[in-house]
């Protein structure tokens, strides 16, 4: 199948309305969100959407993601929102969260992973809302990577993975946080994050008086409540080491590790601040951006995973984030990418 790929703006009504067509035909389509590059498929219809646990080879107990471009919509993914759910989309939709609620019974059991919940979101992307509001039902739409790989923020990195599996790719330039959408499970007495984003913890404690973090993100025992959050993932290929502490120890850490693997004749690959690469430099390297800049560094993150895999390193040295803020999902990545190989200094 021939993978095309076209430039999209929200205005381009024409393009999109193409789009959609595919999606009411069946067809999967890649699109752009503010957070990653969705794979998307009608998502009340399970033959279309078995299609797009083929193309990226997902397992089956996976659900998937339900984008809607309105509250209208809602009424066709769920019979009603409870209080919690509403506060939250109230504050920050459209926007790059994922509310996990009970489904109507219309929404397809495949597409669920056979859970009596789905989880819903409303892009803040405006391309990504007009292509929902064409194809006039919700896409459902996971992260537009060959399954267990980094999650893509460009259309090219979609190209990369999809090529000759789907037919249409949406462009819309690099995605804006660059680290996908954070999971708020509604269903319980608080919020409970399952996975974190760019809608922080601490942005929820400004509406809710308690937000609690589901246990599997920081333990390693516990299973985790979004069945995805299980699996390895982002991960590059080269195995990768985290540094995460004080920012003097970090810099000095993995100036050692450096000098060992290169003496060890390895091709060893750098992720870091632009302050730490000034320590470091001279090294096959990638700059995510300023320490002071969180959203700069999610932005990038992705990015630097890939470009190490067209490199073909032997070993990756990553130098960790604060967990705040947007820090908090930026070092949930890194952890899942190295397998946990975290080293704290
Ligand atoms: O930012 C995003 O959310 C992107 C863009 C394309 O919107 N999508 C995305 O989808 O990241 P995906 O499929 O790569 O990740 C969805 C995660 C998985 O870990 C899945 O297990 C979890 O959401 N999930 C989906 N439905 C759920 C549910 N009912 N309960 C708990 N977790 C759920
Ligand atoms: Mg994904």
């Amino acid at each position: 199948m021939e993978t095309k790929i076209i430039k999209v703006t929200a205005t381009d009504n024409k393009i999109l309305q193409k789009a959609a067509e595919l999606i009411r035909d069946g067809e999967v389509v890649a699109f752009p969100t503010e957070t990653v590059y969705g794979l998307g498929a009608n998502g009340l219809d399970a033959k279309a959407s078995a299609k797009i646990y083929k193309a990226k080879g997902r397992p089956s107990d996976n659900p998937l993601i339900l984008h809607i471009c309105n509250t209208k919509m809602l009424a066709m993914v769920t019979d009603g929102l409870p209080q919690m759910a509403l506060k939250i989309m109230t504050a920050f939709c459209p926007g790059p969260l994922t509310l996990v609620i009970r489904k109507k019974e219309t929404v397809p059991d495949s597409i669920t992973g056979g859970l009596a919940t789905v989880g819903v979101r409303m892009p803040g992307n405006a391309i990504a809302r007009k292509f929902i509001k064409l194809s006039g039902v919700p896409i459902a739409a996971p992260s537009a990577n060959i399954s267990g790989r980094p999650s893509p923020t460009t259309a090219s990195a979609v190209y990369h993975d999809m090529k000759g599996r789907i037919p249409l790719i949406l462009d819309g330039g690099a995605s804006d946080f660059g680290v996908e959408s954070t999971i708020i499970d509604c269903t319980e007495a608080v919020p409970v994050i399952l996975r974190p984003g760019a809608v922080t913890k601490e942005m929820l404690e400004e509406i809710f008086d308690e937000v609690k973090i589901d246990p599997a993100l920081t333990g390693k025992n516990e299973v985790p409540k979004a069945p995805g959050m299980k699996y390895r993932h982002y991960a590059p290929k080269a195995p990768m080491i985290v540094f995460e502490g004080e920012y003097t120890k970090v810099v000095s850490a993995m100036q050692n590790e450096l000098k060992k693997y290169t003496a060890a004749g390895q091709k060893v690959g750098i992720i870091a601040s632009s302050e730490t690469l000034k320590d470091i430099g001279n090294n096959d390297c990638y700059d995510y951006g300023s320490r002071d800049d969180l959203y700069s560094i999610a932005a990038n993150i992705y990015n630097a995973l890939l470009y190490f895999d067209e490199k073909n390193s032997d070993i990756i040295l990553a130098e960790g984030t604060p967990q705040d803020g947007i820090g908090l999902a930026i070092m949930n990545r890194l952890q899942k990418a190295s397998g946990q190989n975290i080293i704290h200094v």
